[in-house]
């Protein structure tokens, strides 16, 4: 049985290879007013309203962007409590990683309930999300430029300095 498992799911891989892998499978997210710079009030969005589905890959001014791995600012990225996610975005494409996404109000970096999404860096430097619809109304995620090639250099240092004690 576990044999014709794997056949149907060679078979399955080869009819739909699109769903084997996020990276060539999402949605574009082409939304300039997420920007961790954006200030502008006059329109606030709430990411609770909107039915995610599947991956999606952000970009800010045409190039690709990520969710902010630090507590942003509220009232920024179009909404009230931006949302960025808890521990740093991966900085290998080996796999697909769960992080807390929180937000902030209120002087807190986490006032409203949290939920967790999925992140995967694609090979040609650009990141996907499974995204998922946060706790409450006015919730938003964020998103900023990143350098991949600075984030590797920085987990590279840290690490060896972990070494080091
Ligand atoms: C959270 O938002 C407040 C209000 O915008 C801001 O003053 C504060 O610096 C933010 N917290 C962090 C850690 O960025």
């Amino acid at each position: 049985i576990p044999t014709n498992r794997f056949v149907l799911f060679l078979l399955f891989m080869f009819l739909f290879p699109q769903c084997a892998d996020p990276c060539s499978r999402y949605t574009e997210l082409r939304e300039d007013w997420r920007s961790v710079n954006n200030v502008d009030q006059s329109n606030v969005r709430c990411d609770q309203w909107v039915n995610w589905d599947g991956w999606y890959r952000f970009y800010l001014g045409g190039s690709s962007a990520a969710i902010p791995e630090k507590c942003v600012p509220s009232q920024r990225c179009g909404t009230h409590a931006s949302l960025y996610i808890t521990e740093p975005n991966p900085t290998q494409t080996s796999d697909v990683v769960t992080r807390t996404v929180c937000n902030n109000w209120s002087s807190s970096c986490c006032y409203f309930a949290s939920h967790t999404i999925k992140v995967k860096l694609c090979p040609g430097n650009f990141y996907v999300y499974k995204l998922a619809k946060p706790s409450v109304c006015h919730l938003g995620y964020c998103a900023a430029h990143f350098h991949l090639l600075a984030k590797i250099i920085k987990s590279y240092i840290s690490v060896s300095i972990k070494y080091l004690d």
